[in-house]
């Protein structure tokens, strides 16, 4: 029988968050809408982070107040959440809802320090430090955890970065209680032996039981991130990040006169992952109409800001 692979969509959350221009909340929440209705098992539904530093995620309690009768059964939504104040704002929505409308909260940290600092203002041992708290009380209020490392096949300040801190930095999370280490190739700069190098790190330090837990959250940067899926599938990742029409584009990867392209599309992870031989619970032709839902409410926000500036 097929295996089945797990879709979590991130698209309103890292595709969302480095737009110049506003989505409204309303449109947010149609297009987490939408993802269930594709059959994705989990929307990264946004941010509990500072305002000051995502702007475009401000309004994370909002959107999620707009999706209380939205969730299927088997659909799971998360939200980052970088420190205490951020799990308080989650826990403080799951209260509102009165259910577990956030089934899962995820931190980050990177395996670069001068990205971690440009991200959070702490290094990576004080991320860790910070989570501690954070994953304690998470699992106390019965969430699950997502443990996010950036950079890890190369970061925009320091290039190379070698799998060994990666999978060092995972350990760190894994011992605090993460249920899920993410592996974040930020500037989409991976190429398939990268993957093979980057989970032989993460087995050798973790043991062959790290593959049930890890999930690779790819940026398609160089139009490489489908090889390095099947790369993946063939090692044992059964768990992928993706965002629906290509959303997002990392700043640090960007140029003034180039946008970089953003998280691999979630279509194309269907497709590739399909066409290895595996299963989701996706039904493309929905997921095409979150996909022209979701270009469209960007391509509008970004006509308004052209038409501001
Ligand atoms: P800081 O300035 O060092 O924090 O930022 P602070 O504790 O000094 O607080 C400063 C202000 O922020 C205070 O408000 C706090 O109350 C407030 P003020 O008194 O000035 O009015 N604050 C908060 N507000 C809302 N929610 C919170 C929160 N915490 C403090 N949780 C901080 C530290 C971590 C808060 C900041 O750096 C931050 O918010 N960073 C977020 C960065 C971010 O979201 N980056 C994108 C996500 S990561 C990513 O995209 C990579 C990923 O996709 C994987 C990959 O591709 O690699 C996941
Ligand atoms: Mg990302």
């Amino acid at each position: 029988m097929a295996q089945r692979v797990r879709i979590t969509d991130v698209s309103p959350r890292d595709g969302l968050q480095n737009e110049a221009g506003v989505i409204a909340t309303p449109d947010k929440a149609r297009l987490v809408r939408l993802l269930c209705e594709a059959g994705v098992d989990e929307v990264e539904v946004s941010s509990f982070v500072s305002a000051r530093w995502v702007p475009q995620l401000g309004d994370a309690a909002e959107v999620f107040a707009l999706l209380h009768d939205a969730k299927p059964k088997g659909t799971l939504f998360s939200a980052l959440v970088p420190n205490e104040t951020g799990l308080e704002a989650a826990l403080a929505v799951n209260q509102a809802a009165g259910m577990r409308l956030i089934d899962r909260v995820a931190v980050f940290t990177a395996a670069s320090e001068t990205f971690s600092k440009k991200n959070t203002n702490a290094t990576i041992a004080e991320t860790l430090k910070r989570f501690d708290p954070v994953i304690k009380r998470a699992k106390a209020a019965d969430l699950g955890v997502r443990g996010y490392v950036s950079c890890v096949a190369g970061c925009p300040f320091e290039g190379e970065i070698a799998p060994e801190k990666v999978s060092l930095v995972a350990q760190g999370l894994w011992d605090l209680g993460a249920d899920e280490i993410d592996l974040g190739d930020t500037i989409g700069a991976a190429e398939p032996a990268d993957i093979a190098l980057l989970i032989n790190a993460m087995t050798t330090r973790l043991g062959d039981r790290v593959l049930d837990q890890l999930t690779l959250h790819l940026h398609d940067t160089s139009g490489r991130a489908a090889e390095c899926v099947v790369e993946a599938l063939a090692l044992g990742v059964r768990s992928f990040d993706a965002s629906v029409g290509g959303l997002g584009g990392c700043p640090y990867a960007s140029t003034p006169e180039r946008r970089a392209p953003g998280n691999l599309s979630t279509q194309a992870l269907v497709r590739t992952v399909t066409q290895a031989g595996f299963t989701t619970g996706v039904a493309p032709e929905r997921l095409d109409a979150a996909a022209t839902f979701a270009r469209d409410i960007v391509a509008r926000a970004r006509a308004e800001t052209r038409t501001q500036a």
